[in-house]
């Protein structure tokens, strides 16, 4: 490392021990006030700096680059990094980095409640009960669809999608069915109880459709009127990949018209707004962008962003890098 240290951003406020390991190697500006700066106010907290930690929502384009000529690399706290924009990066031979592996099995687990919770409609009942409606017990009340031996279909198959395969095949003994831009290798597959099917068929055989694919101009909307009517009334549809993947416009008019049964978000078009017609309609599960919330895993990632601002200005270059910038 050089004398003077490098000048780095925690553009949200994030565990304070993580705070202090970056202090002790780098000139540190925090943000403990957890202020949530315009794209505007960003660049200008950035103009002087070497690198950044984001956490997923602020946006890395060509214009803020313009403005912070220092800027060396961005270490996303997340493993998606739909936020960056990766060739604006690579031009201005800034390095980018997510953090993989270390949320895999918390995110799976938590798609895995979703899709329970949807598929045995456990906030409907939750609201039923809170609201004191329970009286009697009645042979069809909050009957969902069943879960064990179902058929899990599993839009985006990385190291999520894989890992919710395999607790739908193993742990409920599901058929798993997925779709994904590259087919997995055989042995993968195998070991996953997966079979590839094309997008059509998918949709068609899903009791459960779960979708882990990252959003990009190719994946948005990728669900939208048109899949959703090719999918069975039974099925419900879990989100636990980005916003803009499902047209929710779309999602909240086939909830309402029960042309799907039932829906599990956790993530939004243009959150943390919600389309009003998803906050209408009893059939949705919803929650605010938590699937790799839990404490153990959210400091893994902080410190996986951490350690590739260290490796990085240590001359031994980036961990987990999503680019490879020439300078
Ligand atoms: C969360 O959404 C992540 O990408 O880590």
């Amino acid at each position: 490392m050089t004398d003077t240290k490098p000048r780095i951003l925690i553009a949200r406020k994030i565990f304070p021990e993580v705070v202090e390991r970056l202090a002790r190697h780098f000139d540190v500006q925090a943000n403990d006030a957890d202020v949530h700066w315009t794209p505007g106010e960003l660049a200008v907290q950035l103009a002087d700096k070497d690198g950044v930690l984001t956490t997923g929502s602020q946006r890395i384009d060509a214009a803020l680059l313009a403005a912070c000529p220092r800027l060396k690399i961005v270490a996303n706290m997340a493993v998606g990094y739909n936020n960056f924009d990766v060739p604006a990066m690579t031009a201005a031979g800034v390095t980018g980095t997510n953090t993989p592996d270390v949320l895999t099995e918390t995110t799976a687990d938590f798609g895995f409640a979703l899709l329970m919770a949807t598929a045995r409609r456990m906030a409907e009942a939750e609201h039923y009960l809170r609201a004191g409606l329970w009286k009697n017990w009645s042979y069809d009340m909050f009957a969902g669809a069943e879960v064990h031996g179902s058929t899990l279909a599993i839009l985006g198959m990385g190291r999520i999608g894989q890992a919710i395969a395999r607790r739908g095949a193993l742990g409920f003994g599901m058929r798993v069915l997925y779709h994904n831009r590259s087919r997995l290798a055989p042995e993968l597959e195998a070991e996953c109880r997966a079979t590839y099917v094309d997008k059509d068929t998918l949709l068609a055989e899903a009791d459960h459709l779960m979708l882990v694919l990252p959003y990009s101009a190719d994946s948005h909307h990728a669900i939208g009127a048109a899949e959703l009517s090719r999918m069975k009334p039974t099925a419900t549809l879990v989100n636990i990949a980005r916003g803009g993947i499902v047209d929710d416009a779309a999602l909240a008019q086939a909830l309402k018209d029960r042309r799907i049964a039932a829906a599990g978000l956790d993530v939004f078009e243009g959150e943390p707004a919600v389309h009003p017609g998803l906050l209408q309609v009893p059939n949705v599960v919803l929650t605010p962008h938590i699937a790799s919330a839990t404490v153990s895993t959210r400091l893994a990632m902080a410190n996986l962003a951490a350690d590739n601002l260290l490796a990085f200005f240590d001359g031994r270059g980036a961990l987990t890098p999503v680019n490879t910038p020439q300078r």
